[in-house]
């Protein structure tokens, strides 16, 4: 079983291969509903209604490596087998929308895992691409943008590992103020 949080590194890889240069993840751990839903949207190159059609299918891919891709076949298993659903939304030039949701109750629901750490390792590795995250729960908003970090720090890299550090330990501290990533 895959965390939640291993997902959506995957889908914000192919955000990343799909030259997405901004990216809004967005993290809804709704109690209430008992729902948890993620939903990664970028600015890349996006996808036309047949590729959309498709992207279920593993043999879909514009992968080169290999002739299939998994990560969205494994998303889709993974929120269905907790009665949850998968949505895609993708304009050509424009960019996709990916939203996940999955059933917080069901027995085979994937924990969320380490989301802080995710996030850390996304901008240590990509520190040009400029990550919007937010956090919600029934307790409030946990909101991080790492274009204020760069204005702040003008001229040193993002991927310093004070930086970084930093930024695991805001996240960490926000979090924990809202009760979220603990699901
Ligand atoms: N955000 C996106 N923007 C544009 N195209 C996308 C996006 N996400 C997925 N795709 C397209 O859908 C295909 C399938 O994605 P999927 O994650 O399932 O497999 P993959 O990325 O090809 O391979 P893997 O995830 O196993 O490395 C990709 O090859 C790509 O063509
Ligand atoms: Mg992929």
């Amino acid at each position: 079983m895959r965390d939640i949080s291993l997902h959506i590194l995957d889908i914000v890889q192919n955000s990343i291969a799909a030259q997405g240069t901004t990216i809004y993840i967005e993290i809804d751990e709704d109690a209430e509903k008992d729902l948890l839903t993620f939903t990664i949207s970028d600015n890349g190159v996006g996808m036309d209604g047949q590729m959309v059609d498709h992207i279920f299918n593993p043999f879909c891919t514009t992968r080169t490596t290999r002739k299939v891709g998994l990560g969205l076949p494994l998303l889709k298993a993974s929120a269905e087998g907790s009665d949850g659903y998968v949505h895609i939304e993708s304009k050509q030039g424009e960019g996709t929308q990916i939203k996940a949701a999955f059933k917080i109750s069901h027995i085979d629901r994937p924990p969320l895992g380490k989301i802080d750490e995710t996030i850390v390792t996304l901008i240590a590795c990509n520190p040009d691409i400029d990550f919007i995250y937010t956090h919600i729960t029934n307790r409030g908003k946990f909101f991080f943008d790492t274009r204020d970090i760069k204005n702040k720090i003008a001229g040193i890299s993002i991927a310093q590992p004070e930086i970084l550090k930093f930024i695991g330990e805001y996240i960490e501290s926000g979090l924990k103020k809202i009760g979220g990533g603990a699901t």
